[in-house]
């Protein structure tokens, strides 16, 4: 299905946004799912910075030893540590006709910077999609979340299981249990999301920059809604 998307951009033309796309919504909320397809389906990079993390806790760097205890905490990295990292993953040439954020900005403060960043850039407005999701669906999709440890697809044991329990069925991979999926650390993970992040939704509601999509809704349904939102701001300039 993901391909047949993709190649319905790229016959429409349309490689690269020229803008930074930020899918804005609690843990579970879908963007590590939505920003796969749409960074494929647009030819954009698709930026986690929650991926950033876990490469260098894996490769245990200092960044890695500095991220790894507030993670597993459900806590924020510091919003010097993150900005660092994005400015010098943005600086690279793949992100010179836009990029797909899932899980930054978080804070007013990494937002105040992405838009400084983006004006150095000289990229058109941010296109920010808020995924609306009803707080009880979190858990289960949390709790139930498996990724692949090669290719970093998304299951749900619940949901969306792999056809082999615990094999990926697009590369055969081993399927890993994040830990900090477990219910005390998404607990926390919320409560942050509710502290730090949600006072984004004001914040790109004033700047006129913000679109609402029901993350509710079937996978494949909630990626036509946000290209419905990408297609018509590139129309617009
Ligand atoms: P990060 O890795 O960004 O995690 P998160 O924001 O908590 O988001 P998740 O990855 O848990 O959820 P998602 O919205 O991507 O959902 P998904 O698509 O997987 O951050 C981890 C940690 O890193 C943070 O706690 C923090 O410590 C640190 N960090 C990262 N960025 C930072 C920053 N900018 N500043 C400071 N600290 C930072 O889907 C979830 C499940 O639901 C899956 O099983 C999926 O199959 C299922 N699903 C998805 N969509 C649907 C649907 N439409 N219908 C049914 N099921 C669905």
């Amino acid at each position: 299905m993901a391909d047949v998307t993709a190649e319905r951009g790229v016959a429409d033309g349309l490689r690269g946004l020229g803008r930074a796309v930020i899918l804005l919504g609690p843990p579970g909320a879908g963007k590590g799912t939505q920003a796969q397809r749409i960074a494929q389906r647009y030819q954009l990079p698709h930026l986690s910075t929650g991926d950033m993390f876990r490469d260098n806790i894996q490769r245990e760097t200092d960044l890695g030893k500095k991220a790894k205890p507030l993670m597993e905490r459900g806590e924020l990295v510091p919003d010097e540590i993150v900005l660092g990292m994005v400015e010098e993953r943005i600086d690279q040439p793949d992100c010179a006709n836009g990029f797909v954020f899932d899980g930054f900005p978080r804070t007013l403060r990494q937002a105040d910077d992405l838009e400084r960043i983006c004006r150095e850039h000289h990229l058109r407005c941010t296109a920010v999609l808020h995924m609306v999701v009803n707080p009880e669906l979190l858990m289960r999709r949390l709790t139930g979340r498996r990724i692949c440890k090669a290719g970093g697809h998304i299951y749900n044991v619940f949901d969306r299981p792999p056809k082999r329990e615990g094999i990926c069925d697009v590369d055969g991979s081993e399927l890993i249990h994040r830990p900090d999926d477990s219910e005390g650390v998404i607990g926390e993970r919320l409560a942050a999301y509710d502290r730090q992040t949600q006072p984004l939704v004001e914040y790109y509601i004033r700047q006129g920059l913000l679109s609402p999509v029901d993350a509710m809704a079937n996978a494949d349904v909630v990626t036509e809604a946000i290209a419905r939102v990408l297609d018509g701001a590139n129309a617009l300039k």
